[in-house]
């Protein structure tokens, strides 16, 4: 555990944040900054003034469609719906910041792993070392439909399909070694072609026959992290990721998690990873106004766009289970079976009815709140990182960008005034800062 906590925002280039139906409330912004490039930029640099280490993209590139059956919910609520791309804001909020890191999620599916370095490299090299990329496998049929892959990818084909993507990408960033671009004005010649290496890779899903696209960034490739969490899931973040995102919707989960990983570490003989949880502050002046506040936000969310929401993220149509019965198994669902495992069960391991995920989940996906006063919320952080001992946070917004500028003006002082958050960046690049 390090001496002091880390920090990333997480957002969502839709019209709203986590929280369904965040655009109706009167004080929201984010359905107007889809087209405000300022929204983006006051946020990136909100958070840079509260020292975050970054802010971290959630994407699910195109829209639900298993609970019954039918994107109608999806598009009705406008859940996860529209999917813009987060990829351009990585440019939009690192051009506005020096020092703020900037995550960004991209599917293995339905890209090349030749457009996927690309895109990802080149932002790296723009902002110098300021990008990261969450690897996912693309755990919606959506996706896999709106991709043209005719079907949805079953579970753990869908990380082999991504452990051969990552070979092609490691081997794209080797491709230029730094010694080789010469840059040389007098004799003209920009690189040495010896000292490149071409690509040639022909595996059981992708092909790949290129030299590397971008240049050599003196700051890294950019930094890798994963959040699967089921059995291959984590296999495949003990090979690829320098820092892995979890969800749990109770601190005992969390303590498992911790657990869990690094037994993994030592079956794989990797080192342990650090590791992020999701965290849902709710700050007001009181902690009546606060909790008051919470429930404002819950009841404004219709029950079909929260199952629509979940349905597509577990990969199971919930139309067809009893809400009053436990969500039974999740061995089935073809999406998230870290997301919908996490969901579950409560503090004590028993499980729970699918009324009672809808609940954890209206808000911010199954993300616990930490609900009260700047004080009061600055305890809690505290308390859970020290009881979990995890490396930081993931912090998910209701409405913004009142989210972060309250957290960032009342909540951020109190953790730096109790030497658990750094008051100045350590470094320039995403990595230095969020490993330290
Ligand atoms: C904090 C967190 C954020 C995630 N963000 C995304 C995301 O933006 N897009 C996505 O497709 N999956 C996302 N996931 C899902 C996982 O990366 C993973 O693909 C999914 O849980 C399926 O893997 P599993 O069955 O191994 O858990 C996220 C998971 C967590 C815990």
């Amino acid at each position: 555990m390090s001496s002091k906590m880390h920090l990333l925002q997480m957002l969502v280039h839709t019209s709203q944040t986590h929280t369904l139906q965040a655009w109706a409330d009167p004080i929201d912004q984010q359905l107007e900054g889809l087209q405000d490039y300022a929204y983006w930029q006051h946020l990136a640099k909100k958070l840079e003034q509260g020292c975050f280490d970054g802010v971290f993209f959630a994407d699910s590139p195109a829209t639900h469609g298993v609970y019954k059956e039918s994107v109608v919910p999806s598009v009705e609520w406008g859940v996860a719906w529209p999917n813009h791309d987060p990829m351009p804001l990585v440019a939009v909020m690192s051009a506005a910041t020096q020092n703020l890191g900037i995550g960004v999620t991209l599917s293995t599916n339905g890209t090349s792993p030749y457009l996927a370095t690309r895109r990802i490299s080149t932002l790296n090299y723009l902002s110098r070392g300021r990008v990261g990329w969450n690897i996912v496998s693309g755990f919606s049929q959506a996706e896999h439909m709106a991709c043209g892959l005719g079907k949805q990818i079953e579970h753990d084909e869908r990380y082999d399909m991504a452990d051969e993507f990552m070979d092609i990408c490691y081997q794209l960033w080797n491709s230029v070694p730094a010694d080789a671009i010469l840059k040389n004005k007098q004799s003209l010649k920009f690189a040495d072609p010896d000292k490149v290496t071409r690509v040639d890779f022909k595996g059981k899903y992708f092909q790949c026959k290129a030299v590397g696209p971008t240049l050599p960034s003196e700051y890294g490739r950019p930094m890798l992290f994963q959040a699967g969490s089921s059995g291959r899931g984590m296999q495949f973040a003990m090979k690829h990721a320098e820092l892995i995102f979890a969800i749990q919707s109770h601190v005992e989960g969390m303590k498992k998690t911790m657990i869990q990983l690094k037994a993994e570490a030592q079956k794989y003989g990797v080192p342990e990873r650090k590791v992020i949880f999701g965290l849902q502050p709710i700050v007001r002046s009181t902690e009546l106004e606060a909790r008051q506040r919470a429930e404002e936000l819950i009841e404004r969310i219709p029950l079909e766009a929260n199952l629509a929401r979940m349905s597509g993220v577990f990969g199971l149509d919930l139309s067809k289970f009893d809400p009053d019965q436990p969500l039974s198994d999740s061995s089935s669902a073809q999406g998230s079976r870290g997301l919908m495992a996490a969901a579950m069960t409560n503090e004590k391991g028993e499980s729970v009815t699918l009324r009672e995920v809808t609940k954890k989940w209206a808000l911010s996906v199954a993300i616990p709140p930490v609900i009260g006063t700047p004080e009061q919320v600055a305890t809690e952080i505290e308390r859970v990182w020290r009881e979990t001992g995890c490396h930081g946070f993931n912090l998910s917004p209701t409405t913004n960008p009142d989210s972060v500028d309250d957290f960032v003006d009342h909540v951020i002082p109190i953790l730096q005034k109790r030497g658990v958050f750094r008051t100045s960046y350590e470094a320039s690049t995403f990595r230095e800062n969020l490993l330290s």
